[in-house]
């Protein structure tokens, strides 16, 4: 068994996407070093179990892992929790206490949203990360432990050091290794094995009938955009699996319980029900379209010096980042040249379009691919298809 696929079945973490892997093989390479790491992510990406697994492959394994979360601690006695405290530091101090690092000692210590935390605070975690000095509070003996250090954040640290809420120096101690997992709109192919696994664990425990999510159904789950990532999916399979005890999960269940989850008002809640693959993908190059055109509308605004106009854009409807399948169906017609209409088969489009983008991101395929929204094998697949090999060797010929 490889060191990768050994992670992937002691950690738990699910996926096949070209973001997974990646994710895993960083957690292969840095586990065993005894260095400090930075893991990134929205909310609920799976930040804390990319640090459990870090540990877990790591030398400490049989050591502790303490998890602080920073953000749920109150500023005033962070510090001591960190620390410790000696005996009389401060009312309610009425005995000597260590402090989660000397818990942690030969073990690993996870500061979960570590943006949470004060800056004065920052400075003396600098100190620890770099001697593995301290002192607990109201003592004057410094104290040394030996810990490893895992750190997660939402937040944009550089943003945050920008703005004088973040050190710099920690910031740039920390960042040296960063894992960043992808948010899960970047990675639905994952959703099939997730859905499952979380159907599947869900189910057993609760003794529930479990039928299934129909094709379709994974479908449609493959066109929302879960900004509340796989936390957002868990808990989206287990309330449709017990709100529709014994039935297999169909698109239109999938539709009826996610759209209150998203408050009703979806505008990232795409409706194509029931659409074949082929349909469905063709809704994908004509959202891609948009956007090129979205970007030439853009750099043409740059050139002229003007403002950047979106609102006589046809077709487009800005509806913070994503687009509404509705609004785009009635649409349609006006992307594509009259002319053209009757001579160009939606593989015509798809070829022109990958070809495109191909070329805006350097031939680079796995930029590629996360643009287009397909996996990279796909896109090998569709240059072969398309025969778009020669042409991008053509490109880079001429370019030289
Ligand atoms: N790749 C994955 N495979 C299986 N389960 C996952 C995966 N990623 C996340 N999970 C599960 O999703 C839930 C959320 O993950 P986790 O708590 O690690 O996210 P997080 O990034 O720390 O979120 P937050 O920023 O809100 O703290 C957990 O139940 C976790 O086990
Ligand atoms: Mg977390």
């Amino acid at each position: 068994m490889s060191d990768l696929e050994r992670v992937r079945r002691d950690s738990g973490i699910i996926g096949t996407s070209e973001g997974i892997e990646q994710v895993l093989e960083m957690i292969v390479q840095v586990a065993p070093v005894d260095i400090s790491v930075l893991v990134t992510g929205e909310s609920g990406t799976g930040k804390e179990i990319v640090a459990k697994a870090i540990h877990k492959q790591s030398r400490r394994s049989s050591k502790p892992l303490v998890t602080v979360n920073c953000g749920a601690i109150p500023e005033g006695i962070i510090e001591s929790e960190l620390f410790g405290h000696k005996k009389g530091a401060f009312t309610g101090a009425a005995e000597d206490r260590k402090g989660y690092f000397e818990e942690a000692d030969n073990g690993t210590v996870f500061l979960d949203e570590i943006g949470e935390m004060p800056v004065e605070t920052q400075v003396k975690l600098l100190r620890v990360l770099e001697s593995g000095e301290f002192m607990r509070v109201g003592d004057a003996k410094t104290r040394k432990v030996d810990v490893r250090m895992i750190a997660a954040t939402n937040k944009n640290l550089a943003e945050e050091t920008d703005k004088g809420r973040f050190r710099r120096d920690l910031y740039y101690r920390l960042r040296t290794v960063t894992i960043d997992v992808p948010p899960l709109r970047q990675r639905l192919e994952d959703i099939d094995l997730l859905t499952e696994r979380f159907a599947l664990l869900f189910s057993r425990s609760n003794d529930i009938v479990f039928r299934g999510f129909s094709s379709d159904a994974i479908r449609v789950m493959k066109q929302y955009d879960w900004p509340g990532n796989i936390r957002e999916l868990r808990n989206f399979v287990e309330s449709v699996i017990l709100l529709e005890k014994g039935n297999k999960i169909s698109s239109e269940m999938v539709l009826k319980h996610l759209e209150p989850m998203v408050g009703g008002t979806s505008s990232n809640l795409p409706v194509p029900v029931d659409k074949s693959s082929g349909q469905a993908e063709r809704e994908l190059i004509l959202q891609q379209l948009l956007f090129l055109r979205q970007d030439m509308r853009e750099i043409k605004g740059l050139f002229s010096g003007g403002q950047i106009d979106r609102s006589g854009e046809v077709g487009y409807i800005d509806s913070g980042g994503g687009l509404n399948f509705r609004a785009l169906e009635g649409d349609v017609g006006n992307l594509i040249k009259s002319a053209a209409i009757g001579d160009m088969s939606v593989k015509d489009l798809e070829a022109e379009l990958i070809s495109r983008t191909l070329k805006k991101f350097n031939n680079n395929r796995r930029k590629t691919a996360r643009a287009l929204g397909i996996s990279e094998r796909t896109l090998y697949r569709k240059i072969n298809d398309y025969g778009l090999e020669k042409k991008q060797k053509r490109f880079k010929d001429t370019d030289e």
